[in-house]
């Protein structure tokens, strides 16, 4: 980074005709000018350290601005980092100073840069988690908390029984993470032979009422009737965004109990409805979690302070030895490199969470 520009991964929104075959080109490495001061109301200036690669950067790529961001759009949505300024307003207020270590989530993308502006809102201090797993936390930790403690609430479930789907993901592992904190009995599954491994680590190390299937060997739906005597369970989360998995989540949910899932219904045209069906006629109930309505849909707005709140509770839990982030790989912050992970990973070639170094 020199004293005029940054490096930053920009989506390049008008590809020739030759970028257009290959979606690797469909994000570019830029040199962007430093934003002069004054910062904005109620922002920092961060030194990103590190940034979480999450499937929507590789879908953008793949698909173009589907949220409609302002352009020309950095991708990157969740990061670790180092304030370098603070705002006129956010440093009277007293909450955040430079040098400060912070993590968190921008709605308007820009992670994957060296230096980011973001919102004073969207930011926790960190004490305890180290700036790879920090960094994390913006998009799929906040995934999977905001379903399992604001659209519900684990803390009146415990000894309770929970199915996650797709334990191996990045959402996924955090939602099963936040599950055996509040003391239920977890039932997950996933497919990638090391990803089980390390949940099976998890399990005998810690000694957590955990089990794992293996969804491409066993049959899911049979595995947790029988794991719950025929019952089903009291809560499903399935955030796999995967109707084959809707449908086996769905159908083992219990009469009188509740089925969430991440994404709106119908999101990308998604034919998520026979799994709606299935819960309806179980006698369950539907819900569903979404981190992105609180960066669009006023009504969830005002909730943002509850839901940075959670968010900054990750750096205590983990502190504390309870919360566990499972880094797979920290991808370099080069040309091709870095846009190929981003492909991989909404491919769901990749496991539990990636990481780069944007300022390494
Ligand atoms: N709306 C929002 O606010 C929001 C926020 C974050 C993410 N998302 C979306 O949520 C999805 C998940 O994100 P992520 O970061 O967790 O992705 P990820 O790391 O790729 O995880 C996907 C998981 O789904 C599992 N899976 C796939 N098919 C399955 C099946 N039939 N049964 C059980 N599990 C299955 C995979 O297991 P194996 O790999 O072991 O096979 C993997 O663990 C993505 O589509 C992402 O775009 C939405």
């Amino acid at each position: 980074m020199s004293h005029h520009t940054y490096r930053a991964l920009e989506l390049n929104t008008s590809p020739s005709s030759e970028e257009q075959k290959n979606d690797l080109h469909k994000a570019h490495f830029q040199s962007l000018p430093r934003p002069s001061t004054p910062l904005p109301p109620y922002t920092v200036r961060v030194r990103v350290d590190y940034a979480s690669v999450n499937p929507m950067d590789g879908k953008m790529m793949q698909f173009g601005n589907v949220f409609k961001l302002p352009e020309p759009l950095v991708l990157g949505f969740d990061f670790s980092g180092t304030i370098t300024e603070v705002s006129a307003d956010t440093a009277s207020e007293g909450k955040f100073h430079v040098a400060d270590a912070v993590y968190g989530q921008n709605s308007q993308g820009g992670c994957f840069a060296q230096e980011l502006i973001v919102s004073a809102d969207f930011i926790a201090n960190r004490k305890h988690l180290p700036p790879a797993e920090a960094s994390c936390m913006g998009i799929a930790y906040c995934s999977a908390v905001e379903p399992l403690m604001m659209v519900d609430d684990l803390r009146a479930r415990r000894a309770q029984t929970i199915y996650v789907a797709g334990g191996t993901g990045g959402v996924g592992f955090f939602a099963v993470n936040i599950a055996l904190i509040h003391g239920l009995t977890v039932i997950t599954s996933g497919s990638k032979p090391k990803a089980l491994q390390a949940l099976r680590k998890l399990q005998q190390e810690k000694g957590h009422p955990l089990h794992i299937i293996d969804y491409s060997k066993e049959d899911v739906v049979a595995r947790v009737m029988e794991l719950t005597n025929n019952r089903g369970v009291d809560l499903v989360y399935d955030p796999t965004y995967n109707v084959a998995s809707f449908i086996q989540s769905a159908s083992v949910v219990g009469a009188g109990g509740r089925w969430l899932k991440l994404g709106p219904p119908g999101q990308f045209g998604m034919n998520d409805q026979e799994a709606y069906n299935i819960v309806a006629r179980r006698g369950a109930e539907a819900g569903y979690g979404d981190c992105a309505r609180y960066w669009f849909d006023p009504v969830y707005i005002a909730k943002v302070p509850e839901l940075v709140k959670l968010m900054a509770e990750a750096d205590e839990l983990y502190g504390q030895g309870k919360l566990h982030v499972a880094i797979s790989d920290t991808v370099p912050f080069e040309d091709g490199k870095l846009q190929q992970a981003l492909l991989d990973n909404a491919a769901a070639k990749l496991m539990f969470k990636v990481v780069t170094q944007p300022s390494a």
